[in-house]
């Protein structure tokens, strides 16, 4: 069994796309509570200690994973604009290729950002239940259902198990009061993204066909497009912030 913790006993866990975003929120809010591995194809200013991985390459995803207690792809092409050949190499093969060098050399949990363009095609009155097969309205979409089944099945297949995160309107800031209300609905605040990841990581889950998660991400919006109970309860997501907060305070 590979070591899977660092030597001050915490556990490794690999961030792809750790320039994005999304991962230089996640880098920085849990940062001391893992030994993080931060790697992307570019660096970025103010994020020390990238290391340069390509998400399509299967011999360096090996390499870069081996020892890891953990691996949360961030690595995409997150337009939902995108064309079929954007989506090829960072959408398709990607999550392929991370997941299948993931189970190779033994990472206990692998964390796949999916989107809720998974199920853009349900009807919009609906909220979204995590249980919602993938519905997709574009190809990003299609492109995160891919991914949520390449999940699945490396779950049923290995002994890894799989969180796939049906990730909202990620945004450091709460959206302005009167804004768009879709945008509202599916907030994820920083500090929301951080707990998570960290959710998805640290849930206990069983290995085989049990071991494949999906989750809703999403703050705890007032208004909420898509339902948090079922992975409160899944994997233990706390959110605590509200894209209604404001107003909630004027009305108390
Ligand atoms: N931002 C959102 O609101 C949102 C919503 C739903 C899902 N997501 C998903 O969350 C993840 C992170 O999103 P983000 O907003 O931080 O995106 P981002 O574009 O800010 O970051 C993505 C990172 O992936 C890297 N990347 C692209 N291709 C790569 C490759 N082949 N190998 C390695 N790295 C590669 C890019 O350099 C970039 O730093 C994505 O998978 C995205 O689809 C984001």
């Amino acid at each position: 069994m590979p070591d899977q913790t660092s030597p001050a006993g915490l556990r490794t866990v690999v961030l792809t796309g750790a320039a994005g975003r999304i991962g230089r929120t996640v880098a920085r809010e849990l940062e001391g509570r893992w030994d993080l591995r931060l790697t992307d194809t570019r660096t970025v200013e103010g994020v020390e200690g990238l290391a340069v991985l390509d998400v399509s390459d299967l011999d360096a995803c090996r390499t870069a994973f081996a020892g890891a207690d953990a691996v949360v792809h961030l690595a995409a092409d997150p337009s939902p604009d995108a064309t079929f050949d954007d989506l090829l190499s960072p959408n398709l093969v990607g999550p392929y290729a991370v997941a299948r060098a993931a189970a190779e050399v033994g990472v206990r949990r692998l964390v796949l950002a999916s989107s809720l363009h998974a199920v853009s095609g349900l009807p919009m009155t609906l909220q979204r239940r995590p249980s919602n097969a993938p519905r997709p309205a574009n190809l990003y979409g299609a492109s995160k259902a891919w991914s949520e089944a390449v999940g699945a099945m490396i779950a049923a297949t290995t002994a890894t198990s799989v969180v796939a995160l049906r990730i909202g309107y990620f945004h450091v800031d709460r959206p302005a009061a009167g804004g768009d209300l879709m945008e509202r609905s599916a907030w994820l605040s920083g500090r929301d993204a951080a707990e998570l990841v960290r959710a998805a990581v640290e849930a206990d889950l069983p290995t085989g066909v049990e071991g494949f998660v999906v989750a809703n991400g999403t703050s705890a919006n007032r208004h909420r497009v898509a339902e948090l109970e079922e992975t409160r309860r899944a994997i233990g997501y706390m959110p605590v912030d509200d894209a209604w907060a404001t107003e909630a305070e004027a009305d108390e």
